[in-house]
């Protein structure tokens, strides 16, 4: 059998999982629902859930693919031989892809309004945001390159793909969002921007609030679907988990309170609402650099440019690893050609990823439970699958797997005496907290 093939060292491994960690779900998707749920008390709750609820799921997941070695079901296969165990397996295939597919599409829009950004237009000329996604060509267009090139870098292979475009791109992502940070630090106004990030209010926090941080926690952190599990696999036995744990973590915080330092300032330069959704990104930013920035154009222009640049980078690697987990699971489980493995999903990806873009337009009246594909796609996976992956996780390493196998695997076989000492703790939230977190979030979804 083909060796499999591994990262090559504890930073490399940290940098591919931050780099599937951070994505849309930091520069898009944190700074609005911060703007959403009140600002600063909402990232305190935030950082509590990351460390209570997704720290130990990524610890479950990390423990399981180093352990098992290979794709979800394979790992599984191994480490819990004759039972149904494996089974999870099929959600970690099936929730990746149908994530990459509406992410895709998402995705695209970056690289429209990175297009933009330079006045190039991408597709037939669109007006504002509402307009473009709701249009036909242009988003197709812009998803369809989007999933392309996650293709390729996936087809490239685990070391001269992935580790190869993360080492390159997450550096430059770094310096981009920060040009973006002074830049929105710098409009006139912008100190309120900071004080709403920087000054709690407790009394806006509802228990809604909390769960919109753990299932952002569980986004952001790329869990339950088995991107974790799978990235762990190609982790070398010597790497350390703790660390890898707590510095992809470190990272995904970092880069989501950078965003919204780029974003928050420039909103109420502009006097506009932090809670105006969604679309804050994409409507309010570009207009904003183009209306407060300085007198220079080519300035504006640049850090828009830049911004995208980052958001596109960011979604890139993101969607890698969602691609990862099905290619894995199709070559190792099914035997089949990587090359043909990329094919097969990213095709399925791009058609479901069709109908998610053409619900903005013409298939808005398509209505699924009652929402559009694209918001049942979402709230199916985010709501749903992620979190009951996640369970299964905790679950499989806090239950089923002997305690002495999951410490030895924490522990590289007791070689790291902080990951032995700290291993109770983590055995707690694994068993208890994490999996009662979860359940909380069902309990919430459902009344
Ligand atoms: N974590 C990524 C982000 O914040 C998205 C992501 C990557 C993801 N892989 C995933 C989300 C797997 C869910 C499941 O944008």
């Amino acid at each position: 059998m083909k060796k499999r093939e591994q990262f090559s060292g504890n930073l490399t491994v940290i940098l591919a999982m931050a780099g599937s960690a951070i994505g849309l779900g930091n520069i898009w998707r944190f700074p609005y629902i911060v703007g959403e749920y009140g600002g600063a008390a909402f990232i305190i709750v935030y950082f509590l859930a990351c460390i209570f609820i997704a720290l130990p799921i990524f610890f479950a997941e990390t423990v399981i693919g180093r352990r098992g070695g290979m794709d979800t079901f394979g790992s599984m296969k191994r480490l819990a031989p004759g039972s149904s165990w494996y089974k999870v397996g099929l959600l970690t295939v099936i929730s990746p892809i149908i994530i990459l597919s509406y992410y895709s599409v998402v995705g695209g829009w970056s690289i429209h309004y990175l297009l933009k950004s330079f006045g190039v237009a991408f597709g037939q000329e669109t007006g504002h945001f509402g307009e473009f996604i709701s249009s036909v060509e242009a988003p197709l267009l812009a998803h369809t390159v989007f999933i392309a090139l996650v293709a390729a870098v996936v087809l490239a292979g685990v070391k001269k793909g992935i580790e190869k475009f993360t080492k390159i791109t997450m550096p430059i992502l770094f310096v981009l969002i920060l040009v973006t940070v002074v830049y929105s630090l710098t409009l006139p106004g912008a100190g309120r921007g900071v004080d709403y990030l920087v000054k709690p209010d407790f009394s806006k926090l509802s228990g809604e609030a909390l769960m919109a941080a753990v299932g952002q926690a569980f986004f952001s952190l790329s869990l339950g679907v088995g991107t974790v599990l799978t990235y762990a696999s190609y982790m070398r036995k010597k790497d350390n988990i703790f660390l890898s744990g707590v510095g992809t973590a470190g990272f995904d915080l970092l880069f989501a309170l950078m965003a919204g330092f780029a974003v928050m300032p420039a909103v109420f330069a502009a006097g506009l609402s932090p809670s105006s959704g969604p679309g804050v990104v994409f409507e309010t930013l570009p207009f904003i650099f183009g209306k407060m920035g300085s007198d220079a154009a080519w300035i504006t222009i640049c850090v828009s440019g830049v911004f995208f640049l980052a958001v596109l980078m960011a979604a890139l690697t993101s969607a890698i690893s969602m691609l990862e987990v099905g290619v894995a699971y199709l070559v190792e489980e099914k035997h089949i050609k990587r090359s043909r493995s990329v094919l097969y999903l990213v095709l399925f990806a791009w058609a479901v990823g069709l109908l998610c873009s053409l619900s903005f337009g013409p298939l808005s009246g398509v209505h699924i439970l009652g929402d559009t594909i694209f918001d049942f796609l979402d709230k199916l996976c985010s709501n749903w699958l992620m979190p009951f992956g996640g369970l299964l996780f905790t679950i499989f390493v806090g239950w089923k797997m002997p305690s002495a196998d999951v410490l030895d695997e924490f522990s590289n076989g007791g070689d790291k005496p902080l990951n032995v000492r700290i291993y109770p703790v983590v055995r707690i939230l694994i068993r208890y907290i994490a999996p009662i977190g979860i359940v909380l979030i069902f309990l919430n979804s459902i009344l």
